[in-house]
């Protein structure tokens, strides 16, 4: 009796799923479609710091334009910074002149040498060049280095806007030709 039930019973083929697959299939979908709605939301929660840029290039304000002249002047200015969950205010600043053809550029004071800061017109043996206290370094208007440094002074990105100067990342020189 059985045996004529198997006969007559159609053969499964490969693509027919049996009514235990389908619960399977249709348990586990429906529990990832309800788990994914609060999950996902946590997970980019936990992420979404590391993927945020971090203000590194942001443009900011430092100054107006009409007060830069040829001889450089110090600005003080304040980036915010994303550090992954740590946000700060870090406090940079930038020696901002203008070369022969009036173009305004500016230089990051950081001495290439160790780091020390460097003045304009600082010491009476190199007039107008940029000089490093700590260990004499001293670098032309450009930001070249003339001795100890083994590089050129940084450069900020620079942007004029409505009569302001805003200065973005640090960068290598590009001005000084090598
Ligand atoms: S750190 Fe500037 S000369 Fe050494």
């Amino acid at each position: 009796m059985n045996e004529d039930n198997n006969h007559t019973e159609k053969p499964r083929t490969r693509r027919e799923m049996s009514r235990r697959q389908f619960l399977s299939y249709t348990l586990g979908g429906t529990g990832a479609f309800l788990m994914a709605g609060p999950v996902i939301p946590m997970i980019r929660f936990a992420v979404d710091p590391i993927l945020k840029s971090k203000g590194e290039g942001a443009l900011v304000k430092v100054i107006e334009e009409s007060k830069i002249t040829a001889e450089p002047k110090s600005f003080k200015f304040q980036v915010h910074q994303v550090d992954g969950w740590y946000e700060s205010e870090v406090d940079l600043e930038a020696w901002i002149m203008k070369n022969d053809k009036g173009e305004v550029y500016a230089l990051s004071p950081t001495c290439k040498h160790l780091g020390c800061t460097v003045n304009w017109n600082a010491d009476s043996r190199f007039p107008n060049e940029f000089f490093c206290p700590c260990h004499e370094a001293h670098y032309t208007k450009e930001g070249k280095q003339l001795a100890i440094a083994p590089a050129p002074l940084d450069e900020f990105d620079v942007e004029i806007k409505e009569g302001f100067v805003y200065l973005g990342k640090v960068k290598p020189n590009t001005i000084v030709v090598k």
